[in-house]
């Protein structure tokens, strides 16, 4: 049998935010923090969490340079990170042709930049979810306001029926989220799209071929998973406060991407060491130095 290759991972963080507008004038909405890391940081666990380690990010030509300066080639997360750029968001799909020569034939995943994922079984869910090398799997959760999204209409099976971008009435409550798995087809896939109405490379025409060829898995996230987006300045105030009382609450953060690269395997014990020193400043610092302390004690 075929070895299967390793998962390639992409955040997708260009576009406008014209819905934060004036503060993302000048800065990328995904550098904005929550709460007390930046936005891209809780992306990029997700992935982590999937032990996805090869990861491009993409962004607007004027933010590559930041996003470098910030998660540099990635060696201190026990990552290898690489940067590119989509000139105008002309939609989600196009991340894929983007980044056509970094996924060639293997399997990848694709997460939004502005997609907060929380919960227990997150970690289980997403290890279950690679290598996905046959067809594509998505994951819908139950919203208040599914006009806002792609969402997705479920047979009785409980099988995929159809999905719909932005429904003006919604078929249902199951809103499509920002993280998405495919296997090696979805190149090819997303470049045989033609621009929708609002001119954009739908990410939803991806879905809907996978799920018209009989290959697309839509798994639903339960109540014990938070998922936020963080697009208007109420989201993204709900979403540094709902980070604010978990992580005050038990004392451990969210997405504390070194904490996760050691707890993963990715880096050394030692590495952890100089890394909570530099940051030593800051409270997030602090947080390394005091973990490593209780693992130091425990063994954990
Ligand atoms: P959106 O929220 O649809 O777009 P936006 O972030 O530009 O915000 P606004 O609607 O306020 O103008 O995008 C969701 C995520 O996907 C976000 O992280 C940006 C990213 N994105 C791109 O990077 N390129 C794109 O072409 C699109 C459509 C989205």
């Amino acid at each position: 049998m075929a070895k299967v290759k390793p998962t390639k991972g992409i955040v997708l963080a260009g576009g406008y935010a014209t819905r934060l507008y004036p503060v993302t004038k000048t800065v990328s909405k995904q550098l904005l923090p929550v709460y007390d890391k930046p936005m891209i940081y809780y992306p990029l666990s997700v992935l982590m969490l999937a032990r996805i380690r090869d990861i491009m990010v993409i962004s607007t030509r004027e933010d590559r340079p930041l996003f470098k300066r910030l998660l540099g080639d990635g060696d201190r997360f026990g990552l290898s990170l690489r940067y590119e750029v989509q000139p105008r968001p002309e939609g989600i799909a196009q991340a894929f042709i983007i980044a056509k020569d970094f996924i060639r034939d293997h399997p990848c995943c694709l997460i939004l930049g502005d997609n907060l994922l929380y919960g227990d079984s997150l970690s289980g869910i997403l290890q279950r979810s690679i290598p996905h090398d046959h067809g594509a799997k998505i994951f819908a959760y139950w919203v208040n306001d599914p006009e806002r999204y792609g969402v997705v209409l479920f047979g009785d099976d409980g099988k995929p029926k159809d999905i719909i971008e932005k429904p003006e009435t919604p078929i249902s409550n199951w809103a499509v989220t920002g993280l998405y798995f495919y296997d090696h087809q979805v190149y090819e896939i997303a470049s045989s799209l033609k621009p929708s109405d609002r001119g954009e490379y739908e990410i939803t025409d991806v879905n809907r071929t996978y799920l018209e060829k009989g290959l697309l898995e839509v798994e639903r996230f339960g109540r014990g998973i938070a998922w936020l987006d963080t697009g208007t300045p109420e989201s993204l105030a709900q979403a540094t406060i709902f980070i604010q009382t978990i992580e005050q609450r038990q004392g451990l953060k969210i997405a504390c991407l070194e904490e996760i690269a050691y707890r993963m395997g990715y880096i050394s014990r030692q590495k952890l060491e100089s890394l909570a020193s530099d940051l030593k400043q800051s409270s997030y610092g602090g947080y390394l130095i005091k973990i490593l302390g209780e693992w130091g004690k425990t063994g954990s």
